[in-house]
Formats: C-alpha cells, structure tokens, sequence
C-alpha cells in the first residue's frame, strides 16, 4: 500500500512477536532439482517439524511434500509444469497456481474449476508457464487453515536472460499464531478474526524457520525474492542502511525502483523482487525490521563476512525482460465501479442499519463485494467480461481494513491511487487497498473462465469477501 508508511503503521496484531525462542539460522529452501517439463508428485501430507528450532517443540504442520515451505518448483519460462498433487489429509484440498495466467480448469479453485481433491485422491495439474517471475501455490479449500498450518511453496519461472547477481534467494515470510508449546493454535474461523483484521498470529518465520541471521558477502549483490504467505499479515520491510531496488512485483517486471521511503510493503499473497547490494562494512550487522503495525519488530540480520566481494556496487543492468502480457487498450475499456465495505468498525455499511449489519454478521457475511457478501464455493458471475476486451475496475475501500484483492487468471496494471497515477503502472495480480482508498486496475481478459477475485486475508475469503468475474 503506497500509503501505509512509517508514519501511518496499522493498529494491533504484533503482541509478542516472534519472541517465542532464540533466533535459529534460516535454512535454506529445499531447492527442487531444475526439472523442467519432468512429471513430479506432490503429496499433501501432516508433517511434524523443527520450525522453532532446537529449543522448541517441534511443530505438527500440514505440508508439501514433508517440508516447509513445500518444494521450490523451478522451471524455465515457457515450459510446461507437471503435477500430480496426492491428498494425505483427512479431508479435501486442491492446489492453486498463485498468479499464474493458466487455463481456468488448472486454476485449483473446488467446485469452480475442478472437483476437491479428495482423501487418498489425487489430481494431475499440467499448463504451461507464459511468465517468469515469483509465483508460489497453495489450497483453495478451506484456505484460512490449509493454508495456516502451512501448505505452501514457491513457484519460480525463470528468464531466459536473467539479469545479473551473485547470489538468489527466496523468502516466504508467514506469521504463525502459535500456543506456547510451539503448536498451532486451533481457533480457526473465529468471529473476531474473520470480522476483523484477519488471523494475525505472534510468530513471524522465513522459509519455515524462525529467523536469525542471513550471512552475506560484502559488495555482493543479490536477487531476493520476497513471498508473503500469511493469512492476514502485512509486511512493511526496512532494510536500513540498504537500499533496495524493486524490479519485479507479484512476478511482474517493473521499472526498477527505490521503493516509497526505502519500506517494501507486501499484503498477504503479493510478491516482490529485490536487487539488494551488500553495501556493509565487513563484519558490520543490518537489522531487517518490519514497520506495517504499531509495534515494529525486528524480522531478521544480515550479517556481513570478513571478506568482501566487491568495494562498490556493480552497475550490472537491473531491468527484467518483459512478460508477454496484453496492454490494455484504454480507449476502448469498460468501466466497473466496485464497492468492498463490510466487518467492524467500518461504519455506513449495510445502509447504516447495526440490527441488519449483526444479522448478517451471525450469519458469517461479514464483508460485501457490490453489497453481496459470498459464500460457498461457486457464487454466480458478479461480472461477465467479452473474451479479448479491456476491463476497468475502479474499486473502493469503504471499510476500516486493508484488503489485499487478488484477481485470479490474470494480471492487471494498477492504474491510480485516489485519483493519481501510480508510477511505473505495475502489473500485479494482488493490490493492497488502504482503508477509504480508490484504486484503479486495468486488463484484458483475455483468458475464458470463470475467475475468483477475491480479498486474500483469507479469513475476509471465507467470510463473503469474493466474487466470481466471468470471461467468455
Ligand atoms: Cu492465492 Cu484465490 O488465491
Ligand atoms: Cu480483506
């Protein structure tokens, strides 16, 4: 959210964060083996892991393939992803394909684009992979506790050309809500979390692990991937003294830039891609801190060795090649006006009636798209878009939250904030809306289907905040 600076932090959520144990080194992920168009499984299946390191319990997760995150999938771009996703749980799944522009019956949504996984079943994903970027998976059933107990994994689609670095890495930042013996705590689909911010938890992890410390190379440059996996929270990162350059957002090249005030902010479900030089003193410390709420805390060091890489910054090219995606034409687009207003303390919804407000709350509806909050699985289109036009959707935030909206099967440009352009137009395929705030997205819907958008603090999902847009 452009907005939410250091000097706008949100309310709440951070009591005691990631205070649960002694710092442990951030393992590195799992790192899949290059294959590229290679047939793999993907077994959904109960794991009990060291999350919180040595001094902890180990934690009784649901996972990818036994680890956590689940598996780097990595493969060039163009090539065609294969897999087999086997359901170990005790009840349905499916995978979902985060900002992926696929074919709609691969997209993973149950009841809407395929059957739910069930138990000791399985279902074979194939499509092909147009973009390169940092995309990652994850269920879309029952999403708030699949997801919450951490099924999860990157998805990296690679350039051809990449641009150059020393060294790539990839965080999946999630925040946990955990009991003080190291388990997830059971309240899922609690009235408090659904009607307010989201399941804001108390443990913050980077790839499974509480973080420590990340060793660097002074001088040396790096590529870092960001992924914000959690159910609900923001991450508003400061990296200090480093300054780094955004060049790709929810897997999308941008034109690289500093971000606003130097603070990477990524609501649940978004991507960013970072170009950070280690410009560190050797043996000096940098503390990564997060500033979304009013608590800021400390995220993660990087810790510089003794001998540099290199005594300044390379001026090696940072832009990415572009993706082929369909430049909206303005000239022809069609305009919606979208209204998300709904959950507490956001006044003036429902027509400002409290009795029809708490009716409908009782009832699980807390948040309304157009004034229809959606439940169950396969909601009638909300808007039926002609294959091949240009869509508009001017949305506004009339409630007391931030949304991060996700638009599934495409990606969008962010047009303006509040009446202003945004620089650099960014294609996404999830943009934070700050409370009160319009923003503005165009696209071309270019891929038949019925698609999800929907809010993806995926307690607000699950409590009405989707819609299904028809491209046909
Ligand atoms: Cu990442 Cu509809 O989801
Ligand atoms: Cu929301």
């Amino acid at each position: 959210m452009a907005h939410l600076t250091r000097r706008q932090a949100l309310a709440g959520g951070s009591a005691a964060l990631a205070g649960l144990a002694a710092p442990a080194l951030i393992a590195a992920p799992a790192r899949a083996a290059a294959a590229s168009s290679a047939p793999r499984v993907l077994s959904i299946t109960p794991a009990t892991l060291p999350m919180l390191g040595p001094d902890w319990p180990e934690t009784r997760l649901w996972t990818y393939g036994g680890s956590l995150p689940g598996p780097e999938l990595r493969l060039p771009q163009g090539a065609r992803l294969q897999v087999t996703a086997r359901n170990g749980l005790d009840r349905p799944t499916t995978v979902h394909w985060h900002g992926i522009r696929l074919p709609n019956a691969m997209d993973g949504v149950p009841h809407l684009t395929q059957p739910p996984i069930a138990p000791g079943e399985s279902f074979d994903y194939a499509f092909d992979l147009p973009d390169a970027g940092t995309y990652w998976y994850h269920p879309h059933f029952d999403s708030s506790e699949q997801v919450g107990r951490g099924l999860y994994g990157a998805l990296i689609v690679e350039e051809d050309a990449p641009i150059r670095v020393d060294r790539e890495l990839v965080w999946m930042l999630d925040d946990w809500r955990l009991t003080r013996e190291g388990q997830i705590a059971e309240d899922f689909g609690n009235f408090h979390d659904a009607s307010h911010g989201g399941r804001l938890g108390n443990t913050v992890t980077i790839n499974g692990r509480l973080p420590g410390e990340v060793a660097l190379r002074p001088g040396e440059r790096l590529r870092l991937r960001l992924v914000n996996t959690a159910n609900a929270r923001i991450f508003a990162l400061d990296f200090g003294k480093l300054a780094p350059v955004v060049i790709a957002l929810d897997g999308q090249p941008v034109t690289p830039h500093e971000p606003e005030d130097g603070v990477v902010v990524l609501g649940p479900a978004m991507r960013a891609d970072l170009v950070l030089d280690a410009s560190l003193a050797p043996g000096a410390r940098q503390v990564v801190r997060d500033l979304a709420y009013r608590d800021a805390f400390e995220v993660v060091t990087l810790a510089a060795g003794d001998t540099p890489l290199r005594a300044a910054p390379p001026d090696w090219d940072m832009a990415l090649p572009p993706n082929p995606l369909p430049e909206p034409n303005m000239d022809a687009a069609e305009r919606h006006e979208i209204v998300f207003n709904g959950g507490m303390m956001g006044g003036g919804m429902m027509g400002g009636d409290p009795n029809a407000m708490m009716a409908e709350m009782r009832q699980g509806r807390m948040w309304f798209i157009n004034g229809k909050a959606a439940m169950g699985h396969n909601p009638e289109p909300a808007l039926t878009f002609a294959l091949g036009s240009t869509q508009v959707l001017a949305m506004e935030n009339a409630t007391a939250f931030p949304h991060p909206i996700h638009l599934h099967g495409h990606s969008f440009r962010v047009q303006t904030r509040d009446g202003q352009p945004v620089p650099h137009r960014p294609w996404q395929d999830t943009v934070l809306i700050a409370p009160r705030e319009r923003v503005e997205i165009a696209f071309v819907a270019d891929n038949p289907g019925d698609w999800m958008f929907h809010c993806h603090v995926l307690e607000h999902q699950e409590a009405g905040m989707k819609a299904v847009l028809r491209v046909t």
